[in-house]
């Protein structure tokens, strides 16, 4: 559904992506995972032909590059930095980005009903914007990237600076969307979101894919061992180790022992083997 091709691009001298290459299935939900800086967003705005990479081609369904308008229709984006209209109501956004796309007034204006309710802002469908909480500014920022109905739906940190009630309430968004056959792609330095909505992750670091494959497989691949935490008498004790069950038996032999946890690798460890770097930088 997208493909993206050897991309280059610099910002003044800095290397922002560096020969990025990315094949998303229709249907799926693809991760971009990687920390502030990684040039995800760069690879967005590339992805949906707000920017001309320096290197690189980039193709929407076989059909062609987005910059080619009829491929551009095809693609719905909820950027980082809200695309809404402070001074509207949430139903003018709405009403405004569908006549934008061509939808006629009666059809506009059903497609913001039913939006405004699935992001769950009916009741505030007449007040501006400007006094909208964050979480709420987030999820009509992603009714606008779906008022035209696009086959591929890209969100660029769609949960950043959002309460947990908008956070769960644009999870259980995204994942209807999926439902309907979108293909999604969805950027951020969440661990625990590209965990639970993406089916393949492409972990990205300094403008480059360092691995991409299913969680599951990246965590197989590149997690290494569980970690056994001991708190006992002693102290505490981290063991690495890919058999916990000795260690586990040590420790409750232990009468000192309070706590034992195992910690089986994550996402979080397989960014860290593969750049050294934590993902909460
Ligand atoms: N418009 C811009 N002008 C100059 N530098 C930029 C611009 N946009 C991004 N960068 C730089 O490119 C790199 C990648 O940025 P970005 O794509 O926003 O990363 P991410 O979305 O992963 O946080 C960063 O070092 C950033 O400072
Ligand atoms: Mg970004």
């Amino acid at each position: 559904m997208l493909d993206l091709r050897g991309i280059r691009h610099h910002f003044n001298g800095h290397l922002a992506v560096d020969g990025l290459s990315l094949h998303v299935e229709r249907g799926s939900c693809f991760g971009l995972l990687g920390p502030n800086g990684a040039g995800k967003t760069t690879s967005i705005r590339i992805g949906v032909g707000l920017l001309k990479p320096d290197e690189g081609s980039v193709s929407v369904d076989g059909r062609g590059a987005p910059t080619d308008p009829e491929v551009r229709r095809l693609i719905g984006l909820a950027p980082q930095s809200l695309a809404i209209y402070d001074d509207l109501s949430a139903r003018e956004n709405l009403l405004f980005f569908a006549n934008l796309y061509g939808l006629s007034r009666g059809d506009g204006a059903h497609r913001a009903d039913e939006l405004l309710e699935r992001v769950g802002l009916t009741e505030r469908a007449r007040d501006r914007v400007s006094g909208f909480s964050g979480g709420m500014q987030r999820r009509l920022n992603l009714a606008v990237a779906l008022v035209h109905k696009p086959m591929l739906l890209l969100l660029d940190e769609p949960t950043v600076g959002v309460d947990p009630q908008s956070r769960n309430a644009i999870f259980d968004l995204v994942r209807e969307i999926k439902g309907e056959g979108v293909t999604i792609v969805y950027t951020t330095h969440y661990m625990e979101e590209a965990q639970k909505l993406c089916d393949v992750v492409a972990i990205v670091d300094r403008g480059r894919t360092m691995a991409v494959d299913s969680v599951a497989a990246l965590v197989a691949q590149h997690g290494g061992d569980s970690v056994v935490r001991v708190t006992s008498g002693e102290g505490v004790r981290e063991v690495s180790t890919d058999t916990p069950m000795p260690e586990l038996q040590k420790a409750m032999q232990d009468t000192t022992t309070t706590a034992i946890e195992i910690k089986p690798p994550d996402l979080e460890r397989v960014f860290l083997n593969l750049t050294g770097r934590s993902l909460r930088d």
